[in-house]
């Protein structure tokens, strides 16, 4: 996550405008050679009608950011959202999909938002990881209930894509009651540990596998504080006395829904827990292994095997969905069910010095 500060900032000693900043790049590659720090000149104020002009607080760096500057990412950044500055060549493509902002002023013919209002991008690949940006009214959506919430807060539940992603996926391929049980791998990724949470929040039950490592008591002791049911390793799946602890922890329920951010051959012995008519779903590939799943879970148990990307829920769904999701979110966080996460928060000043083209 990139924090902006306008700490961070220097003036136009001449009209002492503010200058703006932004990671770029201006063709896909190794981020950590083709990515490199800005400066521009501050956006227009006012902005044109129907335009808001935008302070990002919080940006997120995310694998897929990463995988989009690499040019490996389905979603790609329009070139009419590229930075347009005299004397480059290429059109510059300013890092980040999804970013927590504050409005700094409205264009004639705003009237849904106003200044100081916190906003999130409706927008793909809108280009996040910038200080100041003008953007049409209607790529972006207020976040609602925003005085309840730190920046921390809102930026983990609105534009971290991971809690949307737990919270979607488990509601729409099974219809879950409380006390029904849910499997999934990778649960101490982001996206795992907002599964954890809102599972528990719903009195959904997990079985939650990762990989073994020298501190595995205090991570599993860290993913039950979150709300998990119990905490396994790959291994110890492998072994098929553990399926009898399974059966008797559930008592004999079936799991119907599996989440599946790894692949591979855990993932074939996950998917093995799953009971008649359930439902394993897709959303990351982190061990870089093709899934493989018995042909008797299609037959015998009725198995259906879904992907999940959370852009193409965003794409499909109306704004009213969207809404509805945020505000869901902004609840639980305001409930204290789901914490916010942020695993490393990295000042655009501190990049500053660690990127190497800055100009
Ligand atoms: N489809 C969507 O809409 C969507 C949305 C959000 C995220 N994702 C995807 O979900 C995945 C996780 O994202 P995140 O942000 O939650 O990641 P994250 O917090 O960085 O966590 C990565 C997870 O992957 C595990 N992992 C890494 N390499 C592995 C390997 N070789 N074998 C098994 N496990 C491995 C890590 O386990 P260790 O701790 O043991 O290393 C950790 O649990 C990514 O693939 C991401 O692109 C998809």
């Amino acid at each position: 996550m990139f924090s902006f500060s306008r700490s961070s900032l220097r003036h136009f000693s001449s009209s002492a405008r503010i200058l703006g900043r932004a990671v770029v790049y201006s063709q896909n590659g190794d981020p950590s050679k083709v990515l490199r720090v800005l400066t521009y000149p501050s956006v227009p104020s006012p902005p044109p009608p129907h335009s808001v002009n935008l302070n990002f607080l919080l940006s997120p760096i995310s694998p897929a950011d990463i995988n989009v500057v690499e040019g490996v990412y389905p979603s790609k950044p329009a070139k009419t959202d590229a930075l347009t500055l005299s004397g480059e060549a290429n059109p510059l493509f300013v890092g980040g999909n999804e970013g927590l902002a504050r409005v700094t002023a409205v264009g004639e013919g705003v009237h849904t938002l106003a200044v100081d209002d916190w906003v999130i991008m409706l927008k793909q690949q809108a280009g996040t990881w910038a200080t100041d940006r003008t953007v049409t009214v209607a790529d972006v959506a207020k976040v609602p209930d925003s005085q309840f919430l730190t920046q921390a807060q809102a930026a983990t539940i609105t534009v971290s894509v991971n809690p949307p992603t737990a919270y979607n996926m488990l509601a729409d391929f099974v219809d879950l009651e409380s006390g029904d049980w849910v499997v999934q791998n990778g649960a101490n990724s982001a996206v795992g540990q907002a599964v954890i949470q809102i599972a528990a929040a719903r009195g959904l039950k997990t079985i939650n596998l990762i990989r073994d490592r020298c501190n595995l008591d205090a991570l599993k002791e860290r993913l039950h504080n979150l709300g998990a049911t119990h905490v396994l390793t790959y291994d110890q799946l492998a072994d098929k006395s553990v399926r009898e602890d399974i059966k008797q922890w559930t008592g004999g329920k079936p799991i119907r829904l599996g989440l599946n951010c790894v692949g591979g051959k855990d993932t074939t012995n996950m998917a093995r827990l799953l009971g008649n008519d359930a439902h394993l779903v897709s959303y990351g590939a982190m061990a870089k292994q093709p899934l493989s799943i018995p042909i008797s879970l299609f037959i015998f148990k009725n198995l259906t095997c879904h992907g999940f990307w959370q852009s193409r829920w965003y794409i499909k769904k109306p704004l009213e969905e969207r809404e509805k999701l945020m505000q869901n979110l902004v609840t639980l966080m305001k409930e204290k069910k789901v914490r916010e996460v942020i695993s490393h928060l990295h000042p655009l000043i501190t990049l500053l010095t660690s990127v190497a083209g800055h100009s």
